[in-house]
């Protein structure tokens, strides 16, 4: 396993909509490993393939939280099947955005069906933060990004914001 670099915003691969997984190989299997590292060494709930730069439709999670046992899951193609009609408001935060967070209004449970690390397919209801996450990380596979739910205004001074954390990062390296 190792550690992937995660992908800082503004960046044209966090725009890309990602292609469709054929089949759970082993390279796939061991990318969703070392994103699962990368996830809970950043740290952070949720990690989607294009964050790493691999444009493919996989995302990991693990909303467990500090106290619970780890629950990493792994989500080939997953999809929205059913989304319901209440809301819930969560402070949302992204890797590839780091430090800040920012409210974000979605559905507050979601059913989504997706083929799991051993090729089996699933469909499953996600409810309260687990919800959220998938969402979020859905969205990557499609080029979208948290941000992009907030006003213009302060989507650009995020934008510059995280401009000028890349600038200083590219200095530091
Ligand atoms: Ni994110």
């Amino acid at each position: 396993m190792s550690l992937k670099k995660i992908i800082i915003h503004p960046d044209p691969r966090l725009k890309k909509i990602c292609k469709a997984v054929d089949e759970v190989s082993p390279a796939l299997r061991t990318l969703a490993s070392d994103m699962l590292e990368t996830m809970y060494d950043a740290p952070g709930i949720g990690l989607a393939a294009p964050q790493v730069g691999v444009l493919q439709r996989v995302f990991v999670m693990d909303v467990a939280g500090k106290e619970s046992a780890p629950d990493p899951r792994v989500l080939f193609n997953p999809r929205i099947t059913w989304a319901s009609q209440e809301l819930s408001v969560y402070e949302e935060g992204c890797l590839s955005i780091p430090g800040i967070f920012e409210d974000v209004t979605r559905p507050e449970s979601v059913r989504m069906v997706f083929t799991d690390i051993d090729g089996k397919h699933h469909e499953e209801e996600f409810e309260g933060v687990a919800a959220t996450c998938a969402q979020h990380e859905l969205d990557h596979l499609d080029g979208k990004l948290f941000v992009d739910y907030l006003s213009g205004i302060k989507r650009r001074m995020i934008t510059a914001k995280m401009k000028k954390l890349k600038k200083e990062q590219a200095r530091e390296e």
